[in-house]
Parts: structure tokens; C-alpha cells; sequence
């Protein structure tokens, strides 16, 4: 099998590698993929043009399309695709609404009584702000419509804050909502579905804050482990049961069946778990730590969300634990410098899987080229013997400026 894979970060290095590792796929090409990918598999499209990968498709003859972001999934790329019968795994642009638009999110929940924080509606920013002004009660919660690239988000803990927010971000036809604030500890949930059922993963977490003890601004994710023990067995069956089944069988209702990755952002406090978002995609870094656990084809799965056949197939993940680590330039996730060269990535012992991120391959050198710029990753018996080795091994690497945060898996062990 031939596979496109879309995207270009340390999430599709890691589709790839997957994929050509398990025996799914023959070849994989990247579209415009990164440095850690053989230039002759790089495609230097943009996967927002879908003329052009359908184009490419058709001249590599590829079998399979896998969408690593968010952004094409939103703007129809799986619905182009499919038209012009070329498979393709992931949501429609109907589908990809579930991240698309927070409030249509939070709509599909409250109908289908899915678990999440109360909320209420505002249509631009003279609504808002005259509400704010009116409310004492703090931190709230205030949510963006429409994809913001993580920036469309306030947890106001004062009415200063919050009124700065709306200030700054909000427009006359802005739709924005409030939610109440959830006091817990969060965790990421993925499920894969072929718009009938769907099967949970192992539960993964995310650590966003660029500097160790989650200081510092929020990043695209400064490193992950799994399975977090905050979703235990139990917990994780409620999350299947109150959360992914719910919606799954939602969206069919509403006609818009999902297919492919539906990630539900979770906050546990206690027994209970509420949702804060959904994705419709891999998470990036969470694929970096569930495909190396994964047990099944990764390509059998994608055929069987296409074709409707899941039902069919047992979801298994080795007894194992990953991690994996983000080595980011300086300045990131503000300004930072490109074209810096990375030295070590020959020196890393061979049960560390490096995935590349921000990187470009120029003339047989690394160099980096983006704020994320490798994941490295480890698996092992136990989750500290995995800690112990991502952190034994990431010193080897180096670039002008790098740094990475010392504390990934935090919440589950003591720190080091
Ligand atoms: N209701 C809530 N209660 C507490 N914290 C929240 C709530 N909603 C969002 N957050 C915090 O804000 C972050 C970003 O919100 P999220 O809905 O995941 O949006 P995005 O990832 O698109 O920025 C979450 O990871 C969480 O830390
Ligand atoms: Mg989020």
C-alpha cells in the first residue's frame, strides 16, 4: 500500500514511521513533511491546496490519503478527496465541526448529554463585555468560535482580565462563549471511529506550558506520556460511554456520521469528567506516545474507519509506557531563529525513536526550521525506566538555543 500522509510535524513523522514499520505500507509519502523524512518522500505542497494532493495522488499512485491536521479536515479535504474516489481517513467537513466550532461542540453535547461545563452564548463583543460587568464570580472560562490555533481561549481568573481578553480579541460580530471553570486534572482521550463505533486508546497526557512546573506561556505541547493513570480502566469505559458513544451515535443522527480520530480533551476531578474540546485528529504530541503502543496495524485500522468495518477488529496496546519529550527553539513558542544546525541525533541510542518536527534537511545537515523542533521518545516497562531514558539520551542532542522541559510525566511520578 501507498500512503500521502498530510501535515508536517512530529504527529505525521510519527504516522509514517508507524506505517512503514508494522508492515501497512510499502511507501509513505509526507506532504510537505520535515526533515526527519527521506527528501525523495517529501512533497513540497501546501495540504491546503487539494487540487495539488489530489494531483499528487494520482501521480504516485497512492492508495490511501491520512490527514495529520486540523485545518484541511475543516475546510473539506476528506469530502474532496472522496468525491474524486480517492480514500481518505478522517472527518468530513460537516464532521470536522466538532472542532471547528466550539459552540457547535458544545451544542452536540448538551443534546446528547454529554458531560461538560454550562455555558451561555454571546454574539459580539458590546454582549459580552455588558455581561462581564455585571458577573463577580471568577476565574471563568471564556471560548473563541472558529479555529484559533490555541490562542482563542481565556481562563480569566478577574473581571480585569477578562474584559483585556474580549477587549483585544473580540469584534462587533464575534461569537464567543462563556463556560464555568473546571478545578481538575486533564487528560486527552482518542478514539477511532468509522461513523458507527468507535474504540477508545489508552489515555494520554499533554503538558502545554513551555517551562517546567507548567510556567511560562502555552505551547502546541512541550511533551507526553502514556497511559496517564488519572483515566483509570473505569474512568476510561465512562469516557467511552458518556463521551465518544454519545457523540458518534449524535452525529449520525444529525447526518453528518464521524469518521477517523475524535479526541475529547478531558477534566477529571474526582469520579467525575467533563469535556473541554473535542479534535478530529491525532494530537501532536499524543501520537507520539500511542502509535509506539499500539499493537494493531495502524494501516488496518484506518482501512477498516473507511470502509465501516471497525466493529470487526480489537483495539490492543502493548503493556508498556511511552514517553516523548519536545526539544523546542529558544524563544519558542514567541520568536525564535530558523537554520540552526542539530548536532547528536547519530549519537542516540537505537531505542529512542526521534521524531522530527521543526526540521529541514539541507545538503546531508539537520537544521531546524520551527518552534517544535524534535520529539524524542522512549518506551519501556515502566514509565520512569522510560523517563529515565528519554532524559539520558536528549542531552546528546543540541542546536543554538534549544531547550526542553525536565518534568514530562510529572503528574504520574515524582520529579527526578
Ligand atoms: N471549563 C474549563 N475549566 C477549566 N479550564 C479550562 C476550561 N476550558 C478550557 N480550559 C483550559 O484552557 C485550555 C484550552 O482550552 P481548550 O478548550 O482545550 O481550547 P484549545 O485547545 O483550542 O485552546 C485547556 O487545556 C484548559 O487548561
Ligand atoms: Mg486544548
Amino acid at each position: 500500500m501507498k500512503y500521502l500522509v498530510l501535515g508536517s510535524g512530529g504527529r505525521e513523522h510519527c504516522i509514517a514511521w508507524r506505517l512503514l514499520n508494522d508492515g501497512s505500507a510499502s511507501e509513505v509519502y509526507v506532504a510537505p513533511g520535515n526533515g526527519g523524512i527521506a527528501p525523495e518522500y517529501c512533497i513540497p505542497i501546501d495540504p491546503a491546496n487539494f487540487d495539488a494532493v489530489k494531483k499528487i495522488c494520482l501521480e504516485k499512485k497512492i492508495d490511501v490519503v491520512m490527514v495529520g491536521p486540523e485545518a484541511p479536515l475543516v475546510s473539506g479535504v476528506v469530502d474532496y478527496l472522496s468525491k474524486e474516489k480517492i480514500p481518505v481517513f478522517g472527518p468530513s467537513r460537516q464532521a470536522a465541526m466538532l472542532e471547528g466550532s466550539k459552540l457547535y461542540a458544545k451544542r452536540i453535547m448538551e443534546k446528547y448529554g454529554v458531560p461538560t461545563s454550562a455555558h451561555r452564548d454571546f454574539q459580539g463583543k458590546e454582549s459580552i463585555l455588558s455581561y462581564l460587568s455585571r458577573i463577580k464570580d471568577y476565574p471563568i472560562v471564556i471560548k473563541l468560535d472558529g479555529l484559533a490555533a490555541g490562542k482563542g481561549v481565556c481562563v480569566a481568573s478577574s473581571q480585569e482580565e477578562a474584559h483585556k481578553f474580549v477587549s483585544e480579541n473580540c469584534f462587533s460580530d464575534s461569537i464567543v462563549f462563556i463556560e464555568d471553570f473546571i478545578d481538575g486534572e486533564e487528560a486527552s482521550v482518542l478514539g477511532i471511529s468509522d461513523g458507527e463505533n468507535i474504540f477508545p486508546f489508552i489515555a494520554a497526557q499533554d503538558h502545554k506550558r513551555a517551562f517546567d512546573g507548567d510556567k511560562g506561556p502555552n505551547t502546541g505541547g512541550m511533551g507526553a506520556y502514556a497511559p496517564a493513570p488519572v483515566i483509570n480502566e473505569t474512568r476510561l469505559r465512562q469516557v467511552r460511554d458518556e463521551v465518544l458513544v454519545p457523540v458518534i451515535n449524535g452525529m449520525k443522527k444529525e447526518g453528518h456520521p464521524f469518521k477517523g480520530i475524535l479526541y475529547a480533551g478531558i477534566i477529571v476531578r474526582g469520579s467525575d469528567i467533563k469535556v473541554l474540546e473535542f479534535n478530529v485528529r491525532f494530537g501532536d504530541p499524543e501520537a507520539q506516545v500511542l502509535l509506539p503502543l499500539l499493537k494493531n496495524k495502524l494501516g488496518d485500522l484506518i482501512e477498516a474507519s473507511i470502509t465501516g468495518n471497525l466493529s470487526k477488529k480489537i483495539l490492543e496496546f502493548q503493556p508498556r509506557h511511552a514517553i516523548t519529550v519536545v526539544i523546542a527553539s529558544g524563544g519558542y513558542p514567541g520568536t525564535y531563529e530558523k537554520g540552526k544546525l542539530i548536532v547528536g541525533l547519530d549519537r542516540i541510542s537505537s531505542d529512542i525513536i526521534v521524531f522530527h518536527a521543526g526540521t529541514q534537511s539541507k545538503n546531508g545537515q539537520i537544521l531546524t526550521s520551527g518552534g517544535r523542533v524534535l520529539n524524542v521518545t522512549a518506551c519501556a516497562d515502566t514509565l520512569l525506566q522510560a523517563r529515565e531514558k528519554v532524559y539520558q539520551e536528549i542531552t546528546k542532542i543540541f542546536f543554538e538555543g534549544s531547550f526542553f522541559r525536565s518534568d514530562i510525566a510529572y503528574r504520574a511520578i515524582p520529579a527526578r
